[in-house]
């Protein structure tokens, strides 16, 4: 199945090793090595059939590789998102010139203060959007998400996270109603209607793989994880992403897919 022909990505800058970390995952990252994982990851979307916009380094914003968090962007619109963490606010702005490429500006709707919603708490799973309210996506703007949602035909629906960074640090969609799940969201009612294949604790930072025309993408290093999405019958392929996970970093976050 194709589902998604373009992908946009953000190269790391060097300002990276100043990014935000829970310090879950301990040490700096090595700039020149992310931008080795960087250069992996694009070539693993490409192999996916997808056409990779690769936007230049951005150094007023350490996170900003993070792509995922500033916008949403779905078949029938684009939604510039309000990003709840203050250092990388900034980055709505500098992700439009890149939107507006790919939608017209009557297809770009916003997410505007008080309400804060970032793009790692939102997933997509046909016409509906689960979105985590998390300690940067608030109530007000998961309000404004729904509505904006609503006016082009899809649902929304709120997941309350009390864990984890965002929503898709753990649990993610692969389609085919198979759902990888870890933590607190292996019992989550919002979730019960899934097929669910539960990420043993140990190897929960893979629960943040990507979908992309039905080959999954993988962080390297989680066996258990890549035995059981190719159980699922899916084809794989793994990146090493060893220095974005020192920022709480995933694979989901490092681009955009549509
Ligand atoms: N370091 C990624 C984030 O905290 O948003």
């Amino acid at each position: 199945m194709r589902k998604f022909s373009h992908a946009i990505v953000r190269r790391p800058c060097r300002a990276l090793t100043e990014g935000i970390s829970s310090g879950l995952y301990p040490g700096k990252p090595d700039y020149q090595l992310a931008l080795v994982q960087h250069d992996a990851y694009i070539e693993a979307l490409k192999k996916c059939g997808v056409k990779v916009d690769i936007l230049p380094a951005d150094e007023w914003y350490p996170d900003s590789c993070f792509v995922e968090d500033p916008a949403v962007l779905t078949g029938r619109c684009a939604v510039i998102t309000n990003p709840g963490a203050a250092s990388r606010n900034g980055e709505k702005d500098e992700i439009l010139a890149a939107v507006r490429k790919y939608y017209p500006d009557e297809r770009i709707e916003r997410i505007t203060f008080p309400g804060t919603l970032e793009g790692g708490d939102v997933m997509m799973a046909g016409d509906t959007f689960y979105v985590g309210r998390s300690a940067r996506t608030n109530e007000e703007g998961i309000r404004q998400f729904a509505e904006i949602l609503g006016r082009y035909g899809y649902q929304c629906v709120e997941v309350p996270l009390e864990e984890v960074l965002h929503l898709k640090t753990g649990v993610n969609y692969l389609e085919n109603n198979n759902l990888l799940v870890s933590g607190e969201f292996t019992d989550k009612p919002e979730f019960a209607s899934f097929r669910k294949t539960v990420i043993p604790e140990e190897e929960a930072y893979a629960a943040n793989c990507i979908w992309v025309n039905d080959t999954v993408i993988i962080p390297e290093g989680y066996p258990e994880v890549l035995a059981a999405v190719q159980a699922l019958g899916y084809e794989t392929i793994t990146v090493d992403t060893s220095e974005f996970r020192k920022l709480d970093g995933g694979l989901s976050c490092l681009s955009l897919r549509f």
